[in-house]
């Protein structure tokens, strides 16, 4: 990776994933492409090339490529799962006519693509337990169907044209940085704000619900470290199962009440959210991603528990 372009840099994972990849490649090597109406601010946007790189506009995508010259595209560009279902015909624009733009330019420049995929790429049909690499993939949602479809499309440009495609399936992400917005997971980021506010958390999800979640360190890890994997290896190319930790409210709020003793709790259960998230794995079986590239995680529930915290007591305070 020498020019890398990063397509929503400002959203939950690419403004950190920005920051990650110009400490490890370059401030001058990494551009942060954003749409209108989403630019970057501060650091962000000082530290580096910015450009507006808008996925439903090839032309734009083809001039920014063109430009910096760029090798890498990390293409993060997506309406999280609940917003979706709110704008399915708008998520399917982004999401599938979107990479279908990225994909070309990609094929006709030479570039690497990333284009995340997610545990939200299951269904009601898929094994919960250990869910396999290689499984039943019938989701009902607009975006697990556009997370599926990213999937086949990108193995597609790999297989028809070369094009160099990775990813993985997401977990939930938890970060005290950049908000999530939309996301069924999005109650397990919420929660160490309303702890740290010292406010009562109303949770959304029902009790014993047991999704895979991942602190973004781990996340920023996986993206980079599938990137850079060796592809004589690989045997599987987009849709790595990649886990860390699974839990249900109960366990995340336990583990957030030895540090916050005063720290409550109610349950009011949103039937979409909890409906989507009953779909999904209780736990996935990563051990392809550990075979084929070495994936291992650094944070439990503990370790992110205690770093969440001390962040969000730094950055609310
Ligand atoms: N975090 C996503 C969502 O909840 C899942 O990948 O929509």
């Amino acid at each position: 990776m020498k020019n890398i372009l990063v397509i929503g840099s400002t959203g939950q994972i690419g403004s950190e994933l920005t920051r990650r990849l110009r400490e490890i490649y370059g401030n001058t090597h990494v551009v942060a492409g954003y749409i209108p109406g989403a630019e970057p601010k501060g650091e962000l946007l000082e530290a580096g090339p910015a450009a507006v790189a808008d996925v439903t506009d090839a032309q734009c995508l083809s001039d920014v490529v063109t430009k910096y010259e760029i090798d890498t595209i990390y293409n993060l560009a997506a309406l999280l799962s609940v917003v979706a279902e709110s704008r399915p015909r708008l998520a399917w624009k982004i999401g599938i006519d979107g990479l279908w733009n990225v994909l070309e330019v990609a094929r006709e420049h030479n570039c690497a693509v990333f284009t995340p995929s997610s545990i939200g790429s299951f269904g009601a049909d898929t094994p919960h337990q250990m869910t396999p690499q290689d499984t039943i993939q019938r989701p009902r949602t607009i975006y697990g169907i556009s997370k599926v479809t990213t999937e086949l499309l990108s193995d597609y440009y790999h297989l028809k044209y070369g094009v160099d495609t990775r990813s993985v399936r997401f977990p939930g992400i938890i970060s005290y940085l950049t908000l999530p917005g939309g996301g069924t997971t999005d109650y397990a980021v919420d929660i160490y704000y309303s702890a740290v506010r010292g406010e009562k958390f109303i949770c959304p999800i029902g009790q014993g619900t047991l999704m895979d979640m991942m602190y973004m360190p781990d996340a920023l890890k996986a993206a980079i470290q599938i990137m850079e994997a060796d592809g004589n290896r690989l045997v599987h190319h987009n849709g790595f199962n990649v886990a860390s930790m699974s839990f249900a409210p109960e366990t995340i709020f336990e583990a957030i009440k030895r540090h916050k003793p005063d720290f409550e709790m109610e349950y009011q259960v949103d039937p979409l959210r909890q409906s989507i998230a009953e779909s999904w794995p209780d736990k996935m079986d990563d051990t392809c991603a550990r075979t084929e590239w070495d994936w291992k995680p650094d944070f439990d529930l503990e370790a992110m528990t205690v770093d969440m915290l001390a962040h969000l007591e730094q950055k609310i305070k």
